[in-house]
This record gives structure tokens, sequence and C-alpha cells, in this order.
């Protein structure tokens, strides 16, 4: 399976916000390319809803290719996510969104994707601010 992860990635991206995106012009990573595309708007979506309430909307998507693993990197200028909460983000149903606006899956059943596919994915907080969630996919050949 082929993919261009760039074009996974403008689809999610539709508002006022500053874009940065950096990769290479093909990747390829094996898998299902329909929720591999899921699992990177769902980051983009939380980093867009993160961001709401900040001035500068700075949206930064980098990929890279490290010794046989693709690494998506999906960084956002929000508020980031409290200590406390690192761990449970991906915990189903946990949401600070309020009733009828997150379902709270979303992290949860990206997490679920990535682990099919051999990979992982992280949650931090970057040392300037906002959240970091990265993506880790093997690079094996079909
Ligand atoms: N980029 C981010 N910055 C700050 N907090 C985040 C970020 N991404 C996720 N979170 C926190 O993690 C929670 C869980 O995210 P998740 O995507 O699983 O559910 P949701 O976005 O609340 O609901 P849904 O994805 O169903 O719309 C969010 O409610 C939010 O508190
Ligand atoms: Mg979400």
């Amino acid at each position: 399976v082929v993919e261009t992860a760039v074009q996974w990635v403008v689809k999610g991206a539709r508002q006022e916000l500053e874009v940065v995106i950096e990769a290479p012009s093909l990747l390829e990573v094996t898998g299902h390319p329909g929720q591999l595309q899921q699992v990177i708007m769902n980051l983009v979506q939380n980093a867009v809803d993160a961001m709401r309430d900040v001035e500068r909307r700075r949206l930064e998507v980098h990929v890279h290719e490290i010794g046989g693993e693709v690494r998506v990197r999906v960084r956002d200028a929000g508020p980031g996510i409290a200590e406390s909460d690192l761990v449970r983000v991906f915990d189903p149903f946990f949401t600070t969104k309020p009733v009828g606006q997150g379902t709270g899956l979303g992290l949860s059943i990206s997490y679920g994707i990535v682990a099919e596919h051999g990979g992982d994915l992280v949650a931090a907080n970057h040392p300037d601010g906002g959240a970091v969630f990265t993506v880790t996919l093997p690079t094996e050949a079909v």
C-alpha cells in the first residue's frame, strides 16, 4: 500500500490557522490507508479543537523516516495536556470537551488502529508549549 502522508493531513486542516507540513513526498507504509488517515485526522482535529481559544494557531506536522520506521509528529500551539491527563488521554471515553462535542473515543480508537499496524502512538507536551502526538509505524515492505 502506497500512501502520500501529506495527503492524509492536508484533508483534515481547514480553518484559520497556520499549517506547517514537513514531509517527504512519498512514503510507503504497510496498512489500511483509510484507517491511518483516520488516525491523522483525529490528531489534527484534536489540535484544532485545542487551539480554539489561542491567538496564534499553528499546526505543525512533521513526517520523518528513521531506521525502518515512519514517524508522524503532530504539534499544536494549544494549552497542552495536564500532566495528570497524559496517561488518560487514550482511555476510552476520556474527554474534557463539553457533552455532545467529544466522545472521548478519538484517541482510544486511534491508539488501537496504530497498534494493529504494529506501531505506537505517544502523547506529550512540547517544552515550548502545546501538545505533541507522535505516531510511529513500521515501513515494512508488503
Ligand atoms: N492536542 C491536544 N491538546 C490538548 N488536549 C488534548 C489534545 N488532544 C487530545 N486532548 C485531550 O484528550 C481528550 C481525549 O481526546 P479524544 O480524541 O480521545 O476525544 P475527544 O477529542 O474529546 O472526542 P472525539 O475525538 O470523539 O471528538 C480530549 O478531550 C482532550 O482533553
Ligand atoms: Mg478527538
